[in-house]
């Protein structure tokens, strides 16, 4: 093959690839990829501390019913046995923002999110 069809061969490439992948196309999957934004301190800390092994899809596809006691569970096995690097001054924060937000109490936060957290004040 000569250098110039090389090259002609190369731009055709790159124009063609251009033409089809309009950026407007280019979207992640954002709804399950990643955690649902919030006010709530826990929101930050699960990005930090729940995206290090797997995505929030384990996350989005519990039971909307679960309940405080099932993250709390749930969070706490990640750490032990799973072995997630998670402080346990951080674990309280998370499972309030993960039963707000993805199980038995989420409408509050979904109806009202200017609402304070009234992290540790209910049951
Ligand atoms: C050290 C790695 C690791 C980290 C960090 C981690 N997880 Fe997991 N997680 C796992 C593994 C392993 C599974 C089980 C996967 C399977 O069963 O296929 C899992 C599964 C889950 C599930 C599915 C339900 C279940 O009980 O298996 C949920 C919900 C979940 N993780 C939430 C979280 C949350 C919230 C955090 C942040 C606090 C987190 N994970 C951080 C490793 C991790």
């Amino acid at each position: 093959m000569n250098n110039k069809l090389i090259a002609a061969f190369a731009a055709a490439t790159f124009v063609s690839q251009f033409a089809s992948a309009s950026p407007k196309e280019i979207k992640l999957p954002q709804e399950t990829a990643t955690y649902k934004a919030s006010t709530l301190p826990g929101y930050n800390l699960a990005l930090q501390n729940c995206m290090i092994c797997h995505s929030a899809q384990y996350v989005s596809t519990q039971p909307p019913t679960s309940s405080r006691a099932y993250w709390d569970a749930t969070v706490k096995k990640m750490k032990k046995p799973f072995g997630a690097p998670l402080k346990d001054e951080n674990i309280e924060p998370i499972v309030d923002y993960l039963v707000k937000t993805y199980g038995a109490e989420a409408q509050n936060t979904v109806k009202d999110p200017a609402r304070p957290s009234t992290a540790g004040m209910s049951k």
